[in-house]
């Protein structure tokens, strides 16, 4: 989950590897630090906390050098444990992201074999392992140590003996390189290389480079050159800026209509009949799948349980919902007919890179549902369909799950047109209100705006809060709990809400906010208002998210937040556009660091 970051040819390679870092800090913020080659041989800086602590320092000369964000998993965030790590002889270090597996055990060889190492991380032994492999050639070196890591790896290298070169290499971690004008890059993450370069090159697992001023030497797994291709990302840098926003999160959120526009772009034909997929999953494969299994972790698993009433609505095709990080475990069963959806904003989430590598052996076919753009997953489902909501920085997702449930409604009119679930006339009309969705959600920012006084005093003083809904409101429900409560600390559940009177209403108190979220159109409302009076006649507040034109909500609840009406099918939309407001100005209000909430990196590269 760290971000790493390598520059060679850069007038300043200091200032452009803190920049870089600045851009990455999402990945981690538990320290960082760069190395850069000088005429005195690697000068090394590093700090605990944020990269800004690093800037303070006076920056090294130089052209070449790497960096790192770190999201500590070996050793508490001190400086010794910051990267780059390195070999005895000081002239040699190391950024790593990802995890060694066999590190203790390797740690106890280099220790035996002489090896002062100094840190408590897994990666120190990497720069230790290389050395005794350096000869002379330091690509070489890497490579000969590669095979004796079991674990998974963005690592770069740089040797004072080789002061005109980095050195990479990739396993199960993301890691890119940026072709520049006379410099090269590489990067865990496509928003660091943005500022130099949108010309970019993926690495595969198993395979290594070579970056010097002019060119790139790639290697595969089994060390035989290969040709880079070069890729054109879409997007540019202002996207991954702040634009005037206090937070990236409030950013995002803003965004959000644009978002949506974006993911039905030239999608939305009136038939249905079109799904956008690319890669080689066929089309039978979608419209003739039995059943959908979506695997995703967090967020991206909310976005799947809405998924799921949506495609059964749409298409009336079952659809199962796991977490990807169970599934993955899990005995494993025959699953031919099976279409495996993996969702994910980042494309590199360990847990749901490694279902989908489960899933395929099972026999599922296998299409990601992704936002980054030549990420893992895109790469190794069969078929990808992107999100397009353009960068999201924020560790808290926001814009990125509501373009996930904008897939499924676009892969729900899809199957429910081409199997036969739809009539063409219900097709033309879902279509149309998706096509308003985007204005639905510019709207939701205006009714929602001025939630930011009642999200302080709804929450005051209170250290638990529910969140309630039911069917497709039942993930939005958990999507407003999980932002609440990675962003402001206040311990938040979302509920099905019928499920409350079956153990949690022995909680509530006067202390104990709950949110509601209701459509007036869903046939469920006459429950949920029910729902609400049990959780009131305990003297709990109800903050409701409900349509302007439900007449009847503010008589059984506390406060109502109002959102543009739409069919149920659609209130995810705005409503979810409300709640994410909720949640930011909540936190915001208790001071909390928003768009770094502790703990918690942007991208799960670690299982
Ligand atoms: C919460 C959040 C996380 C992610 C989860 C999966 O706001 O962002 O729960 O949704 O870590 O990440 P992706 O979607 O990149 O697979």
């Amino acid at each position: 989950m760290c971000g790493i970051i390598g520059v060679v040819g850069m007038p300043n390679a200091a200032s452009a590897l803190v920049k870089g870092l600045k851009r990455l800090e999402y990945r981690g913020y538990d320290s960082a630090g760069i190395a850069v080659v000088t005429g005195k041989g690697l000068e090394i800086q590093r700090a605990v906390g944020a990269v800004a602590n690093l800037e303070r320092q006076a920056a090294p000369l130089g052209t070449v050098g790497i960096g790192h964000t770190r999201w500590a998993t070996h050793g508490p965030p001190t400086e010794a444990n910051s990267h780059p790590h390195r070999d005895c002889s000081e002239r040699l270090a190391v950024v790593h992201n990802g995890i060694v597996e066999n590190y203790q055990e390797l740690r106890e060889g280099l220790q035996a074999r002489g090896h002062r190492l100094l840190s408590q991380t897994d990666t120190e032994v990497l720069a230790h392992l290389i050395e005794e492999r350096y000869h002379g050639d330091l690509l070489a070196a890497v490579q000969e140590t590669l095979p004796l890591i079991e674990g998974s790896y963005g690592l770069v290298v740089v040797s004072a003996d080789a002061p005109d070169r980095i050195v990479c290499a990739r396993m199960r971690s993301p890691l890119l390189l940026g072709v520049g004008q006379g410099q090269m890059l590489l990067a865990s993450d496509a928003t660091a290389l943005l500022e130099h370069t949108r010309s970019v090159v993926f690495l595969e697992d198993g395979e290594t480079a070579e970056l010097t001023q002019e060119r790139v030497r790639l290697f595969d797994a089994h060390r035989k050159p290969k040709i880079p291709v070069v890729r054109e990302l879409p997007w540019n840098l202002e996207a991954a800026e702040k634009g005037g926003f206090d937070h990236f999160m409030l950013k995002e959120i803003h965004e959000i209509p644009e978002a949506l526009h974006e993911v039905f772009r030239g999608r939305l034909g009136m038939a249905g009949d079109r799904f956008d997929v690319e890669g080689a999953l066929p089309e039978s494969a979608l419209r003739g799948a039995q059943r959908i299994l979506v695997l995703a972790c967090g967020t991206s698993y909310y976005a799947g349980m809405v998924g799921r009433s949506i495609v059964e609505q749409l298409a009336g095709v079952p659809v199962d919902v796991q977490l990807a990080s169970e599934y993955r475990y899990a005995p494993q069963t025959t699953q031919e007919g099976t279409l495996a959806i993996f969702v994910s904003q980042s494309g590199e989430t360990a847990d749901t890179l490694e279902a989908m590598r489960r899933a395929r052996a099972s026999g599922c076919r296998t299409l990601a549902m992704v936002n980054v753009v030549g990420s893992t997953l895109a790469r190794e489902a069969e078929g990808v369909f992107y999100l397009r909501a353009g960068p999201e920085i924020g560790v808290a997702s926001t814009k990125a799950f509501v373009n996930m449930v904008g897939g499924f409604y676009l892969l729900g009119l899809h199957l429910g047109a081409t199997r036969g679930h739809l009539t063409p006339d219900e097709c033309k009309r879902l279509a149309g209100e998706m096509r308003t969705l985007p204005r639905l959600a510019q709207r939701a920012l205006e009714t929602a705006g001025d939630v930011a006084p009642l999200a302080g005093e709804f929450f005051h003083g209170a250290e638990h809060a529910f969140y309630l809904g039911r069917q497709i409101n039942h993930g939005l429900a958990m999507e407003g709990a999980l932002k609440i409560k990675e962003i402001s600390y206040l311990h938040a559940e979302g509920y099905a809400a019928g499920e409350l009177k079956h153990g949690p209403l022995a909680l509530l108190t006067p202390d104990f906010p709950v949110v509601v979220a209701l459509s007036d159109k869903e046939p469920t409302y006459g429950v949920m208002v029910s729902n609400i009076g049990e959780v009131r006649a305990r003297g709990a507040k109800v903050l409701a998210i409900a349509t302007e034109t439900d007449a009847n909500v503010h008589k059984h609840v506390d406060h109502v937040v109002r959102v543009p009406a739409s069919d149920p099918l659609f209130y995810p939309v705005p409503a979810c556009v409300a709640l994410y407001l909720l949640a930011y100005h909540a936190a915001r209000g208790r001071g909390c660091n928003i768009d770094r909430p502790r703990n918690l990196a942007k991208s799960v590269t670690v299982e």
